[in-house]
Order: C-alpha cells, then structure tokens, then sequence
C-alpha cells in the first residue's frame, strides 16, 4: 500500500511500518493541537479536515487552518471540508494547500455505493440542511438534517434518544443517519465519477487561466 491515510488517533507503529516499506502517511487533524503531534510524530502529509467537512469535521475555518498548519509543518498539506467543484480546489491551493481532498461530492456518483435516497438527497440539500453535532457518533461531525428527521430524531434536541412513539427502529449513525458536509449546496447532479472529475479539472483550469487578470501588481507599484 503506497499511502496510508490515519484517522481518530495516531498510532507511531504504524507510522514507523509504512515509511519502513517506502509507504507515506496522511494524517487527518481537525485542530493545530492535533497537526502538532502529528508533525512531530513524523508523518508525511496532513489532511486539515476543516469546518463544513463532511463525517468528522474539525471547527476551524480552511482558510485558518491551512495558516496556522502551514506554519508548523513543512510537509504535504491537503485541504478537506466543503469543496465540490474545481474553482474550489484552486483557492486550497492558492491558499496553501498542496491537494484537495473531496469526499462529500463524491458520493453523489453514479458509482457510488450511497443508497438512492442519499444520493438524492445531497442533491436536493444546501448547506443549512447540515447539522454538527457530537450526538450521532459521540464525535463532532456533519450530518443531513432530513436524515436525522427521517431516523425519528429532533435535530433540535439530539439528547433525546429516537422516538420510538412512531414505530421507528433504532437509527444507527452513518447507516441510516447520514453524513455530509457544506459542499451539499453546490451539488447539482449524479454524474460518473469520471465525468465528475473531467468537470473539476476544467473548472480548475478555468479558476486558474483567471487568476493573472486579478493581479494587483500594475496598480500597486502605479
Ligand atoms: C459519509 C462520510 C463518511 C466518512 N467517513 C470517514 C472515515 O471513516 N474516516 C475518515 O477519516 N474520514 C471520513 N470522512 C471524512 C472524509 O475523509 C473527508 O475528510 C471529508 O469528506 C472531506 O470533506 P467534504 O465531505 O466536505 O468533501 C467521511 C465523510 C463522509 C461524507
């Protein structure tokens, strides 16, 4: 396996077995705390999982957290959180990130395995539609609100457990509760995942052939 992505807990054995077989590891941090240990564990790359990710999202604003990342960590910086097209990922890395880490988008693809109504539903949400809250998975994360609503639960009060009042079964957290992040709002559509990333390399190139034509620098030293 060339890259080992680590999530919830880093763990240096493992660390220390990838690199030994020329592997990298990516680490997922949601705070400056966590990005830290995990540079100084030795880890290759960092994937600041920002406000607005989809799943386990951290509370800081990309744009923050690429900053206060960058200025303790030389290696490789990924951006997560939000992104859904590809003038998106041109400001990570105009921004300070090395890649952009999508997952959100994604699962609203042919190929996907999320369930119809899922796929559906991220379609047919926006942003407001998401709620973080630690009462799903006992970690802060991001979750559609109609699913909470759908599973018996009051996305207003999440400390009440499901209602079972109405007959609804026991919910389970990402199965039937599900995740997704602010990037909900800009997803229109259930393309192939490959007519998906066609898409986002256009809209990048587009995003940046742009960016000259913004420059400062005429006017500046005018
Ligand atoms: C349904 C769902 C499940 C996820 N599960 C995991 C997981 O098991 N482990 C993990 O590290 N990240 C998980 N994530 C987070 C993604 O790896 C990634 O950080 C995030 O999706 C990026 O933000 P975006 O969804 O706004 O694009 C999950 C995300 C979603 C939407």
């Amino acid at each position: 396996m060339p890259l080992v992505i680590t999530s919830l807990g880093l763990n240096r054995e493992l660390i220390k077995a990838v690199q030994g077989y020329g592997g990298l590891v990516f680490h997922d941090v949601t705070t400056l705390a966590f990005a830290a240990k995990a540079a100084e564990a030795g880890v290759d790359g960092l994937i600041a999982v920002s406000a607005g990710a989809g799943g386990h999202a951290g509370p800081l604003n990309p744009l923050a957290a690429i900053a206060d990342i960058r200025g303790i960590f030389d290696g490789t910086l990924l951006l997560g959180g939000a992104m859904s097209d590809g003038r998106q990922v041109a400001a990570a890395i105009l921004a300070g990130a090395d890649m952009a880490y999508l997952g959100t988008r994604f699962m609203a693809t042919r190929e996907s395995l999320a369930p119809p109504a899922l796929r559906n539903m991220l379609v047919d949400a926006g942003a407001a539609d998401i709620v973080y809250t630690p009462a799903i998975s006992g970690v802060p994360g991001n979750f559609l609100r109609p699913s909470i609503v759908a599973a018996g639960r009051d996305p207003e009060d999440l400390s009440r457990p499901a209602s079972y009042d109405f007959g609804t079964a026991e919910a389970k957290a990402w199965r039937d509760i599900w995740a997704a992040g602010h990037g909900v709002g800009a997803i229109g559509d259930i393309p192939s995942a490959a007519e998906l990333c066609r898409r986002l390399a256009e809209e990048y190139e587009a995003a940046l052939a742009r960016a000259p034509a913004l420059s400062l620098r005429p006017r500046v030293c005018s």
